[in-house]
Parts: C-alpha cells; structure tokens; sequence
C-alpha cells in the first residue's frame, strides 16, 4: 500500500536568458516523450505555470490583506515589485478562483485581462506594462473556496473557542491567495502586513511575533528570497513555547505543553545538520502545530514548518518527520527543484538527510529501521505505478504535479544518494554534498543541472565509478536499479521471527516480547501481518496490545487496514472517530482506497466521508472525492 497519495538551480540571471514558457502551460506537451536523458533548455520550462520569468521576474512581494473570518476571504493588495529583461510590454501571473479589483503602477490604472481558467492550473492575469511601470499594486479578494486555505470554525479547533486560518501552498496552490509568478524557478523575498480579529496570532512563513499583539495587526519580512510554493499563513489562538535559542513551537493552548515536550530534540537536529550541510541559512527555525485538518504531516515553510497535531505521540517516536521538514530548509527552500519534473531533488534529498539527521541522532540502527518502512512503501508504489512514473525525473506535463508525490521522489531519491553515499563512501559524499548546497543556494536547480553537477565533482572521469553508479538507469529509467543499497535491521528480522511463531501455533500471543517495540517494530509487524487473519487472532492482538486505543497514529493506521480487512467490529468506532478526527491525507486516502475495494465496507466509508468532508482541507477533498466517486455538494 502506498501511504503516500499520488500526487531544478536556475538563478533569475539564467532564466533571463532563456525563452522558454509556454503560452498554455495545459497544452504544453504530451507525457510520453520525455524521458530522454539529454540535457536540454526545456528542462526548465515549467508547464505548470502561465508565468514566463525569462521576460519579466518577480523580485519582491509586499501583502497587505484584511483576514477575514466572517466571509472566509483574504482581500487587500498585492504589490510586485519587477525586474524586465529586455523590452516587454507585459506581465504574465497566475491566478485561481481570485476576483481582481483593480492594477495600478505610480497611482494609475493599468490594463488587465484573465484569460481562460483551466482545472488545477488557474487563469493567466495578463497586466500591460507602460514605461517606469516596475512595480504594479493588485487589489485583490480570495474566494471562500480558495484551495490553498483553510477556514476552521472555534469547534473544529483543540481550543474550541477561536476560529483557524491556514494556508497549504504547495505545490501550486499560492496562486489561490496571492496573484504570482507561481513557479519553482522564480525567487522573491516578500513582506507583509495582515489584520485578524484581536485576540488572534497572525504568523507567516516569515520573521514572526511571538505574542499576539493588541490590535491584530501584524507585519511581517522575510529578507530571503523564496518561491512561491512557500508561502504560508496562519491565524488562530496559539501559544509560543521556546526549543532552544534558534528554535519554539507554536501551538494551540491545550496541546502547547505536549508539543514542546515532544519537538524537545529540534534544536539538537539543527545543530546536526550544520555538522553535516554547513550553515542553516534562515535565523529562528520555529514549528506550528496545527490543527487536525492539516492535510500533510508537515510543510517546510521557511523559519515555521507547518505540523499535524497526529505526529504527537507522546514518546517522541514519530520525529523523523521534524527531521524532515527541517532538513528542507537545505534541500529544497534553499537548493530548490526548478520544476515538478524535479520534485525528487527536493524530496529524495530530504528523505536522505532525514536519515542522516536521525542516525545522528538515534544512531544507525533506529535509522535502519525507518529505511526498511521506506524500503517498504518504494516496493508497493513501485508494483501500482505504470513504469515510466517511476523515474526520478518526471514527465508531469498535462498532469497535476500533485501527481507526483509518490515514493519515487521520496525514496527512490533516498536510495539513490544512499547508493552513491556506499560507492564513493560516506566523507566524499559529505563533502559534496555540501559543496552542492553552497554552490546552489537560493537557486532553483534541474534533474539535468544535478546530473551534470555529479559528473563534473563526483565521478570527474572515473569510468569504472561511472559504471558502478548507474546514474542514467536511477535518474531517466524505471523501477530500482540492481545496484540498489540492501538495508538490513536485526530488530526487524527478530520482529518477523516473532509473528512467525505465533501464527504457526508454536508460541502463544503472551510470549510475543513485543512490550519494549518501539513504534517502528510495531510498523514491521503490522504491515508483515497476513491479511486473512481470523477473527480470534485480531481479537488476541488487540486484547493483548490495545492496538484499537492506541494514540500513536501511525500504529493505528496500520492497524485500521486489518480492521477493514478482516471486517473486525471492535475497531469499526476506532476507524470512524480516527477518519473523522482528523485529515491528513497519508492516512485517509489507503484507509478510504482499502474500503472502497469492498461494496458493504464502501458504503460505511461513503457515509463517513459524507460527515467527515466539511472538515477536511481541500488538498484531501480533492483525492478521497476520487476514491469514493464523490458527486455530493462541497
Ligand atoms: N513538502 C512536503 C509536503 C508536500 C509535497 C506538499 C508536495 C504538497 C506537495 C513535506 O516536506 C513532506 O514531504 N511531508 C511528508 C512528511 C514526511 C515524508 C516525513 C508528509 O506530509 O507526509
Ligand atoms: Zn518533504
């Protein structure tokens, strides 16, 4: 089961000298003819955007929106400052579901025109430019429906009694809230000024106050220039708790106290990741606990990561994903994909130094097992996907780049640098590795520009390396390369000798010596459980291990697959208040995907999701609508 659902550095200076974007970027090309491995200008084209950069780029972005709960809009100005390259008489944005009210430069009203708007990819707000017109002032209102945010009502909160706002950009839903050039390949640094009801804590993926001011007025800067994709917004009741000198978490009232307690080790990963990637380049590193609905397990907006409130286990068990979002602040916001075709150079990167942050932390062992898991999750994505969605370079045209977060990013990424980590061993790698993150930073980088990076410092001409590391199969070929790390973990195999006896009948379920598993060990056992399990061994595990009433969110997803599967009552509330209690999409989409494979089961999920979707953010909407053939009203 894949747990994920389906979903390159060029600095302005190159793009400037490119002519490249399409007019349509939907009509921009068909899928199948782009595996080739050479290296070519159109691997910069992002066909996900109406942008073209190469004529005229955003520089700065300066917000001063009103935040407001009772019609569920944003609605203010945006004002862009630009950089023309050359003689253009205009400039191309993107836009969804916004209602453009006026654009003025130096005080007067320019043209403006919005073409067509296509599914997923918006309109594209066309703005005549007249001589000295270099920065341009949109007024503006979102729609309640915009995609990229969120409205909660007080109950939709732990606090109960504050409305929440908050924002998913990624990967190309920013032009929901902010009209922009909304494409990897463009940075800009931006500031801005929100005003929420007094009370509320307005923060942003920026410089932010740690205390709510009295007026609800905020502003905000953030002095490095970003792409779009990470923009971000939240307003709700929060508290500030301090990690460290560099690092805090905001959360709601009642969960501040455990979130502090459980993100403990945050100011230890950072100083890890210096060790290893020189270093951290965007000051405060903060963490925002979010409400349930949040439909990722965290976003790596710059200096506050966005978290679901379900990776508070308690026991610190599920951090990795800290790790993660943290270690993007390398890969990613600072060397960032130029396109979705280059999702991997984010993503695979990161899972990469995830692991290496959590054996800095945790040791090797513990880092072994998180691997195995991946291991895991890349074989079954591997076996569902059509063959040429699994190379690391993808071919997204025509497509959602939601499309693309699978494991092939995430974890064929992983294993490939791991590759190359155990072919040239572990300081060669450190060091360019490093050297990679500095000679790129603030760009955005494509597939084509690593290869040739990799060539050029790596393999420099050693041809027997060269053959050793594959790196055309791994980077333009299908499934995983021969080559490919085995990862091993002594603790796994004991896990898979354990069940092995209890289900042949030589040990009963108390000798199991599961109660020192950590959450990974429990991960291994209950994705290694057979499916046909009989009601008696489901009702045995769970009396001997309270898998039901467990609060660790991952053992319980694990779990709720053989609840559906084996139709064991007992759990049928468990599924219901976690599917209901919660919207991060990793865990809805294969547990409403493995109902639906049932007509009875897909009827108790259809009447789930019917209660269940009003709470749900739009990100997950979108992919369980299509599981369950959803037609009702939003
Ligand atoms: N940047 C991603 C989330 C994302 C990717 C959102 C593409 C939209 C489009 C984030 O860093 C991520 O990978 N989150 C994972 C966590 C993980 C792999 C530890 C998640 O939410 O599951
Ligand atoms: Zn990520």
């Amino acid at each position: 089961m894949n747990p994920r659902t389906r979903l390159a550095m060029v600095s302005l200076a190159c793009l400037a000298g490119l002519a490249c974007s399409p007019q349509d970027p939907a009509d921009s090309g068909s899928t199948s003819d782009q595996a080739s491995p050479v290296s070519s200008e159109d691997d910069r084209t992002d066909v996900h955007s109406y942008a073209r950069p190469a004529e005229v780029a955003v520089r700065h972005l300066d917000l001063d929106l009103d935040v407001d709960f009772e019609s569920h809009r944003l609605r203010g100005t945006a004002t862009l400052d630009l950089t023309r390259h050359g003689n253009v008489s205009e400039v191309v944005l993107d836009a969804r579901d916004l209602t453009i009210e006026s654009v003025q430069a130096n005080g007067s009203d320019l043209q403006w025109s919005l073409g067509e708007s296509k599914p997923y990819l918006g309109a594209p707000l066309t703005v005549q430019l007249p001589d000295g017109a270099d920065r341009i002032s949109i007024r503006y209102a979102t729609d309640p429906a915009a995609a990229a945010l969120q409205w909660l009502a007080p109950e939709q909160t732990a606090g109960g009694e504050h409305p929440f706002l908050l924002s998913q950009s990624q990967a190309i839903l920013a032009r929901t809230w902010v009209p922009c050039q909304d494409t990897p390949a463009v940075r800009f640094t931006y500031s801005a000024t929100l005003r929420v009801p007094p009370g509320l804590l307005a923060l942003m993926s920026a410089e932010n106050p740690a205390e709510p001011s009295t007026d609800g007025v905020y502003s905000f800067e953030m002095p490095q220039p970003i792409p779009s994709y990470l923009l971000a917004i939240a307003a709700g009741d929060l508290e500030f708790r301090s990690l460290g000198e560099r690092a805090g978490v905001y959360a709601e009232p009642p969960l501040a106290d455990a979130a502090a307690y459980e993100f403990e080790d945050t100011s230890e990963m950072i100083d890890a990741v210096e060790a290893l990637y020189g270093p951290y380049r965007w000051g405060r590193y903060d963490l925002l606990v979010l409400p349930p609905s949040f439909p990722f397990g965290g976003m790596e907006n710059p200096r506050l990561t966005f978290l679901t409130p379900t990776v508070i286990a308690g026991d610190k068990s599920l951090v990795a994903l800290i790790a993660h979002e943290l270690a993007h602040s390398w890969s990613g916001n600072l060397v960032t994909n130029a396109t979705w075709d280059d999702f991997w150079l984010n993503e695979g990167f990161t899972v990469y130094l995830e692991q290496r942050i959590m054996e800095a932390l945790r040791g090797k062992e513990y880092a072994d097992m998180l691997a195995l898991l991946g291991r895991q999750d890349l074989k079954s994505t591997i076996d569902d996907l059509p063959a040429e969605d699994t190379h690391l370079h993808l071919s997204l045209a025509g497509r959602d780049p939601d499309e693309g977060m699978t494991d092939i990013a995430y974890e064929k990424g992983r294993f490939f640098l791991r590759m190359i980590e155990e072919q040239v061993g572990r300081e060669r790698f450190d060091t360019f590795l490093q050297n990679w993150f500095e000679s790129h930073a603030f760009q955005s980088v494509t597939t084509a520009q690593f290869v040739d990076y990799l060539e050029e410092n790596l393999i420099a001409g050693d041809k027997e390396l060269a053959e050793k590391l594959q790196v055309e199969a791994w980077v333009y070929g299908p499934g995983l390369p021969q080559n490919a790390p085995r990862v091993e973990s002594r603790a796994f195999t004991e896990v898979a000798a354990q069940m092995a006896s209890w289900l042949s009948g030589r040990a009963r379920i108390a000798d199991l010596e599961a109660n020192d598993w950590t959450t990974h060990e429990w991960l291994h056992f209950l994705r290694g459980l057979p499916e046909d399990l009989d009601a008696e061994q489901m009702r045995e595990l769970d009396q001997q291990f309270n898998l039901t009433s467990t609060g660790n969110s991952e053992i319980l997803h694990a779990w709720l697959h053989h609840v559906i599967a084996r139709n064991y009552e007992p759990g049928y509330q468990a599924l219901e208040d976690f599917l209901t209690g919660m919207g991060r999409r990793k865990f809805l989409k294969p547990l409403y995907e493995r109902m639906a494979k049932d007509e009875q089961m897909k009827q108790r999920a259809a009447a789930i999701y019917a209660q269940a979707r009003p709470g749900y953010h739009a990100v997950s909407t979108a992919t369980i609508d299509e599981i369950l053939g959803w037609t009702g009203e939003s």
